[in-house]
């Protein structure tokens, strides 16, 4: 079979290197991958936003199955279009990604259907969002851009006056451009977050192992929020009753509500929860595995990824064995020192083999380049994931922090405390 994964990040990684695993792979492609992907997966110069190339590309070679991970390429129907051409597509068509590319149809979606999250107003217009602010009087508060905006669109004003900031950056200074055209201002809600990713064929919906993502830059939760500095699987915060509970009340009446809406999901659905004393509540929808929450569940995974992949596809998710290993897992990103905002690129990449791997770890490639003369440099903000998968959360922790440690490049930066606040549950 030959498989086409897009995207160019440590999710699109782990993802390649768990497809791997099915002997029936016998040719991969990235589009783009990267430095570290282009050793297990041919690498295509064709940006995952240019669907129309993707699509071409994926008939012109014969592909006989596509995995389109990030959400950009999602919204954008890329998955419609290779259905057009007969070519099966792993994601959601654009009527479900909107779950993720839309935030107040996702909002809407839940005030409508009873699934718990936080209280709510959208605005189409800065006036009347200020006029509700000081009316509100209220702090903190979260205002949310309403569409994709790179995992920034979320900010928590402390006071009217940042709260004013916002919707005056969102609104009138296009500060996400038209992801800004609409806002959400809701409730500031308080208690642990898990991620869930589910598979799902729109009608059965498989939860994998829960996990943890670290969004801020700096330890302690402190500095920018990025894209996450590292994860851990699964969450201890959640517990077989929650997971019960969620399942009861959040993801079995999201997937009929969306079919109910005669948008059916159909692939990696992920629940951004918080478990607040009221209750679980969603925080967010993405239509798509999370980033790096993909580099510790997927490596958890026991059953083949593709056949799961496949039954999604076809509709038969309910015959398919989808188990994961007992274990714990946890993922560290190294990133370039300055990310989120700026950073420099280009250095030489020390520690890894010529594979760009590690004996005693597995290491995702987020953001790296192999120069003419064979050499791995950085080339992104978050440039490698490594993820140890250990009998416990403590002994992954460790695993993890050790192997990442034999690794150099001149801005280094990560967290100290990737699975710290996990340890502590
Ligand atoms: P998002 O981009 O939607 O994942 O939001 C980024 C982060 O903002 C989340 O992971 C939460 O930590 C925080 N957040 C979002 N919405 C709320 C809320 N209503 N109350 C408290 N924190 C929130
Ligand atoms: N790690 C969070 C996300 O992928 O959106």
């Amino acid at each position: 079979m030959k498989v086409l994964v897009v995207g160019g990040g440590g999710r699109e990684h782990a993802i390649i290197k768990k497809l791997k695993e099915n002997p029936q792979v016998t040719e991969l492609f990235a589009l783009p991958g990267n430095g570290g992907i282009s050793f297990d997966a041919t690498c295509v110069p064709i940006a995952a936003t240019d669907v129309d190339a993707m699509v071409d590309f994926a008939v012109k070679e014969q592909v006989d199955f596509v995995v389109v991970a990030p959400d950009d390429p999602l919204a954008m129907g890329a998955v419609d279009k290779l259905a057009e051409h007969g070519i099966p597509a792993f994601g959601p068509t654009a009527k479900a990604a909107i779950i993720e590319s839309s935030k107040v149809f996702s909002k809407h979606l839940m005030q409508k259907y009873h699934i718990p999250t936080a209280q709510y107003e959208t605005f189409d217009d800065a006036q009347k969002a200020m006029d509700y602010l000081q009316e509100k009087n209220q702090y903190p508060i979260v205002i949310k851009a309403d569409g994709l905006a790179l995992g920034k669109g979320v900010i928590i004003a402390q006071s009217f006056h940042e709260a004013q900031d916002a919707v005056h950056a969102i609104m009138e200074n296009h500060l996400f451009g038209k992801s800004g055209n609409q806002i959400v201002i809701e409730e500031f809600l308080t208690g642990p977050e898990v991620s869930v990713l589910a598979f799902t064929d729109g009608k059965t919906i498989v939860p994998m192992v829960s996990s943890m993502d670290h969004k801020r830059a700096m330890d302690g939760d402190r500095g920018l929020n990025t894209g996450g500095m590292g994860t851990i699987a699964p969450n201890p915060y959640y517990t077989r009753e929650i997971a019960d509970r969620c399942m009861k009340e959040i993801f079995l009446p999201t997937i009929q509500a969306m079919q109910a809406e005669g948008r059916p999901f159909k692939g990696c659905l992920y629940f951004g929860l918080m478990l607040t004393p009221k209750g679980p509540m969603v925080i967010e929808y993405n239509c798509r595995f999370g980033d790096p929450e993909a580099q510790v569940v997927l490596p958890l995974l026991e059953s083949d990824l593709l056949t799961i992949m496949q039954a999604v596809v076809e509709e038969r998710l309910d015959q398919v064995e989808v188990r994961f290993s007992q274990g714990a897992a946890c993922c560290v990103v190294l990133a370039s020192g300055g990310y989120p905002q700026k950073y420099e690129v280009g250095f030489e990449i020390h520690g890894l083999d010529e594979q760009g791997n590690l004996p005693n770890a597995q290491v995702f490639h987020a953001g790296t380049k192999r120069t003419e003369d064979g050499k791995l440099v950085t080339a992104g903000g978050r440039v490698l994931g490594v993820t140890a998968v250990s009998d416990s959360l403590l002994c992954a922790v460790k695993e993890a922090y050790s192997a990442a440690a034999s690794i150099s490049f001149p801005n280094l930066h990560m967290r100290a405390d990737i699975g710290r606040k996990g340890l502590d549950a």
